[in-house]
């Protein structure tokens, strides 16, 4: 890891010689030389071997290009370990070292229209003809990887390490599913092949990473890129499968035949060809997102209309490649040391914005952490206007050194959330000021702790207000017992009125009360109801998860809830038998085992189960829906039902009844929806026919 302070000092610096005129004599070019070197390898270091993005790209090339024209405008300066004259920074030492078949090269960078159509035009002049055709194709924002199969086997995974040497990462490459171990390319008469591609963590199982994360009281991670590659170079191969990492592969840079003949360039003789090679031998590989363009026109076409993709896109994006297709005329073109002079890469426009930080925010978890909230003066970033932001916890708040005042840089790759790049120290003021963590919880008052190891400040009164509204809103969420009408904001209304103290209180709301409140109409209150009734029948480990007991996710509550009979017997549980659970380590056991050790949480679950909501072994009782106490009842459906036809169906028939298709004195319960049909009246005159609404047909059913 850096060290906070010459972090800070490499950023200031970077600001200054990125927008230094290399053209005047006011400076003193060996000093400057050196400065740009350092900096560049400092940075190079934080991305490649950190995994930290602490400058942004476009001040980095800034510093690269300034950098390259120095030198060339002083020969006499030369230092062939300045980083233009090699391929990246340097290597960790945790993975064997292994060289690549072919230097793995990193791209030049273009910011616009411009760059663009000059690459296009020096490409011609280079290569002497008037037309070139380019293959075009988004530019992942993952963690590179380069692969090589020998025999029809996969025989290593690397990381690009400084180009020239990668890291050795088989076993985690391994792990992830969509890299094909064994491929036949004998059959193509290939013997030796590296591809080189992209691992990346796709935008939603990113979300759910950081879910999962959340649930266990960890920090969320900032972007996929950095999940990624943070995920590669895990020593736990176990590890990197559940991070479900997946691989997009666009390049085949070596191939040759058991006679040892290059087959680039001739049996393999086009980047979209070679896609289409790699897809049909089963790789992922940007196939849709490919095409073949003629001119500059398709070109720019191409990456205007990715522009707006990318949003809605699986991946990060961070921008386009184009290179030439034809692999005979990019040996031709060759490459600098840098990069090769057959592609380039668009950048996407910086979603990067500086905006003040105002005062700074303690919120309080569901598990009483206490997270730092920056309050900002609103900027856009990317398409969204930004105004609060997390700092995580306190050593966010030192590492970066952020202070009350400071100018913030925020970034926002992609839809992931915003966060805080870096603090703009050359605009930092004389009144910047300190930013001082709480020593008490802001809400109840209560003394903080920082457990060992641990990065967060807690607020240990499970009683704490905040606490009790977090635990309501997470037991009443998507992923916990589905109550649709009781969002966020309607929680904490309920707990200002004094209607929501615990978790029980949901099932004793006093709906006529609510019914008065505004905004409330019947018809939002019948559905409260309804769906408060319906989380009833909730599976048992939906619950488990609701109860929010700290370290308990969605995995550990399933297992939770399959290894009892009854919920309220964890209580005779001892630690060791905790620890025979799979995906229950010792800090998850100590915590399950103080939730149950508490007799308010047992006289709460008693509540919950005098409520109606089943305490109970998933593998015993069906606890979706009780079933078989409808007999051989029989439903019709008339109007509009807010559950859903299909889903009261499967109530229906799991509870032992049966739908009929249409009216008849063999019918026992006709359900009436929104805008009923004639069938009420014609039900009615049958007369035996009990007539219910939605509501009652809940109850009913569970
Ligand atoms: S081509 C010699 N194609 O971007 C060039 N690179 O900044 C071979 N990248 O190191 C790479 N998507 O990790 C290529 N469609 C794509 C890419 C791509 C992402 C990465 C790659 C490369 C870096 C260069």
């Amino acid at each position: 890891m850096q060290n906070d302070h010459e972090l800070t000092e490499y950023q200031t610096l970077s600001q200054t010689l990125s927008q230094l005129d290399i053209q005047s004599d006011a400076y003193i070019p060996s000093a400057i030389i050196q400065e740009l070197r350092d900096c560049i390898r400092y940075f190079d270091q934080t991305y490649y071997i950190d995994s930290q993005t602490a400058i942004d790209d476009f001040t980095y090339d800034q510093l690269y290009k300034k950098l390259q024209a120095l030198e060339t405008l002083h020969p006499e300066l030369h230092d062939a370990n300045s980083p233009t004259q090699r391929v990246g920074g340097s290597i960790t030492k945790d993975f064997p070292q292994v060289p690549h078949l072919v230097p793995m090269l990193s791209l030049d960078n273009s910011y616009n229209e411009a760059d663009l159509r000059d690459f296009e035009k020096k490409v011609r002049n280079l290569a002497k003809i008037d037309q070139v055709t380019y293959c075009v194709e988004p530019k992942f924002d993952g963690s590179s990887i380069s692969l090589v199969y020998e025999n029809d086997g996969l025989v290593r995974g690397v990381t690009r390490g400084d180009g020239l040497i990668g890291e050795d990462i088989t076993p985690n490459i391994r792990t992830i599913r969509n890299i094909p171990l064994s491929v036949p390319f004998s059959k193509h008469g290939i013997q030796t092949i590296e591809i080189r591609g992209e691992v990346l963590i796709s935008k939603a199982q990113f979300a759910k990473n950081n879910q999962d994360r959340d649930a266990k009281g960890l920090p969320a991670l900032a972007n996929p890129r950095n999940s990624a590659s943070g995920s590669l170079r895990l020593q736990d191969s176990t590890e990197v499968a559940e991070r479900r990492l997946e691989a997009m592969m666009y390049h085949v840079s070596y191939a040759i035949d058991k006679e040892g003949n290059d087959l680039l360039g001739s049996q393999l003789n086009s980047r979209h060809q070679n896609i289409k090679f790699l897809c049909s031998l089963g790789f992922s590989v940007p196939d849709k997102e490919h095409i073949i363009a003629q001119n500059i026109e398709s070109i720019l076409d191409h990456i205007h209309l990715w522009e707006q993709k990318r949003e809605s896109y699986k991946y990060e994006l961070d921008g386009m490649v184009i290179k030439v297709d034809d692999i005979q005329l990019e040996e031709q073109l060759g490459s600098t040391s840098h990069h090769p002079r057959w592609a380039l890469a668009y950048k996407f426009s910086a979603r990067q914005a500086k905006t003040r930080l105002l005062s700074v925010q303690y919120q309080v978890g569901r598990v009483g952490t206490i997270t730092p909230v920056a309050k900002l003066e609103p900027v856009a970033v990317g398409g969204v206007t930004v105004s609060s932001i997390t700092m995580f916890n306190e050593d966010f708040i030192k590492e970066k050194d952020i202070r009350l005042g400071d100018f913030l840089w925020i970034e926002r790759a992609g839809d992931v959330i915003p966060y805080i790049s870096h603090v703009a120290i050359d605009e930092r003021d004389s009144s910047a000021m300190p930013i001082i963590f709480p020593e008490i919880c802001p809400v109840c008052n209560t003394a903080l702790i920082r457990i060992e190891n641990e990065a967060a400040w807690r607020c240990m009164n499970f009683n704490c207000p905040a606490q009790i509204t977090e635990r309501l809103i997470h037991f009443a969420s998507r992923d916990a017992m589905e109550i649709s009408g009781l969002g966020d904001a309607i929680v904490r209304k309920f707990v200002d009125k004094g209607w929501l103290k615990n978790i029980p209180d949901i099932y004793r709301l006093p709906y006529t009360e609510i019914a008065g409140l505004e905004g409330f109409g019947k018809k939002s209150v019948d559905r409260l109801g309804e769906s408060i009734e319906l989380s009833k029948s909730r599976s048992l480990s939906k619950l488990v998860f609701g109860l929010g007991i700290r370290f308990v996710g969605e995995t550990t509550a399933k297992v939770l809830a399959n290894a009892i009979a009854r919920l309220e017997d964890f209580q005779t549980w001892t630690i060791e038998q905790l620890l025979q659970l799979p995906d229950v380590g010792p800090k998850v056991a100590q915590s399950i085992l103080d939730y149950f050790s508490n007799p308010e949480n047992i006289t709460m679950l008693q509540m919950l189960r005098e409520f109606g909501l089943s305490l109970d072994n998933e593998k015993t009782h069906s606890t979706e829906y009780q079933t078989g106490h409808l007999g051989n009842s029989v439903f019709l459906f008339t109007g509009t039902m807010s559950l859903g036809r299909n889903e009261a169906k499967a109530m229906v028939e799991k509870s032992g009844g049966s739908v009929a298709g249409s009216l008849s004195s063999k019918v026992n319960y006709l359900v009436v929806g929104e805008d009923p049909g004639s069938k009420v009246d014609k039900a009615q005159k049958i007369g035996t026919i009990k007539i219910i609404d939605e509501p009652e047909f809940i109850r009913l059913i569970s």
